[in-house]
């Protein structure tokens, strides 16, 4: 038993958002571009819809433009191809997003890969991808490179540790495996990358010094699968029907927090750990987005 440190998402977010929000000022003084972000919500998926709407507000919290394209549930995927153009094209939006998951109908690697790789700011198109394996400057996918900005900022030990990480989604799991394995800090793990068809995988969390978990099914990792003085980074986000709060909600991770936490040296909890990372980082693909931009018409 010990007492864990808390990993918060929303101090190092705040502290990344009012960096942010300095340079916007420096940028009104020089007379520089504003960034400007755009979001892109297929649909009306009540949770996409709840992160759409917490990007928009967290550009105007750091002075960025922003814009939200509401498109309905029933567009083809041809006219959502072309809404991206639209976007690709227009000179005043330095990043855009287009919200996961979208309806069935629609192809998301199409999706994905219609998006300018100078404008992806989620960090999803191949180009970005490619440039991230290949350790070249690039646009970082968002939660991923939130967790590496929340590694950094405890200064949690990772040379040499054995990083675990669960799941091997495209957007969490298998970038976050790479990014653990560079040669930098945070990096320089041995990484195992684990999902659903790992067998044994209790006696392989439980040689994790570093456990990061996006599985996708709450409460997932208990007690018994932690070492003593692990770290524990929850990715996960679940509403759970609770009746003693107002919204008739609340959320959980996809670790049961309460019985792994005294087991760890450091833990992200759910709300308050990923999440508002995933944001602050969006943020900074845009302002990236922007430098690129100028350089790339100075040339
Ligand atoms: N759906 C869940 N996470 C994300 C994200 O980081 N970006 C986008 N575009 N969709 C998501």
């Amino acid at each position: 038993m010990c007492q864990p440190i808390i990993v918060s998402g929303i101090e190092v977010s705040d502290k990344i958002k009012q960096d942010i929000a300095q340079e916007v000022e420096a940028i009104k003084l020089r007379g520089g571009k504003i960034p400007h972000l755009a979001a892109v919500l297929v649909g009306n998926d009540g949770a996409s819809q709840t992160y759409v709407n917490a990007k928009v507000k967290a550009c105007e919290l750091v002075g960025f433009g922003s814009s939200l394209v509401r498109l309905p549930e029933t567009i083809s995927e041809t006219e959502l191809l072309k809404e991206i153009e639209r976007l690709n094209n227009n000179d005043n939006i330095d990043g855009f997003i287009v919200q996961l998951p979208l309806p069935k109908h629609i192809d998301e690697q199409k999706v994905t890969q219609a998006i300018s790789p100078l404008k992806d700011v989620d960090g999803f198109h191949p180009v970005s991808l490619g440039k991230m394996v290949l350790d070249l400057p690039s646009f970082l996918p968002a939660t991923p490179y939130g967790i590496v900005e929340m590694l950094r900022h405890y200064n949690i030990p990772t040379e040499g540790k054995h990083c675990v990480v669960i799941g091997r989604s495209h957007i969490v799991g298998s970038p976050m495996s790479i990014l653990m394995a560079r040669n930098s800090y945070p990096g320089n793990c041995t990484v195992t990358l684990t999902h659903s068809r790992t067998k044994n995988l209790k006696e392989i969390t439980l040689q994790a010094d570093i456990l990061i978990v996006a599985i996708g099914k709450p409460e997932f990792l208990t007690a018994d699968m932690v070492k003593d003085g692990a770290t524990v980074i929850d990715v996960g986000i679940h509403r759970i029907e609770d009746a003693t709060k107002k919204s008739g909600y609340r959320l959980i991770g996809d670790v049961k927090f309460d019985e792994v936490a005294p087991k760890c040296a450091f833990i992200s909890p759910v709300p308050g750990g990923v999440g508002p990372m995933t944001i602050a980082s969006l943020l900074k693909n845009t302002l990236l987005a922007v430098e690129t931009h100028d350089y790339a018409s100075q040339k």
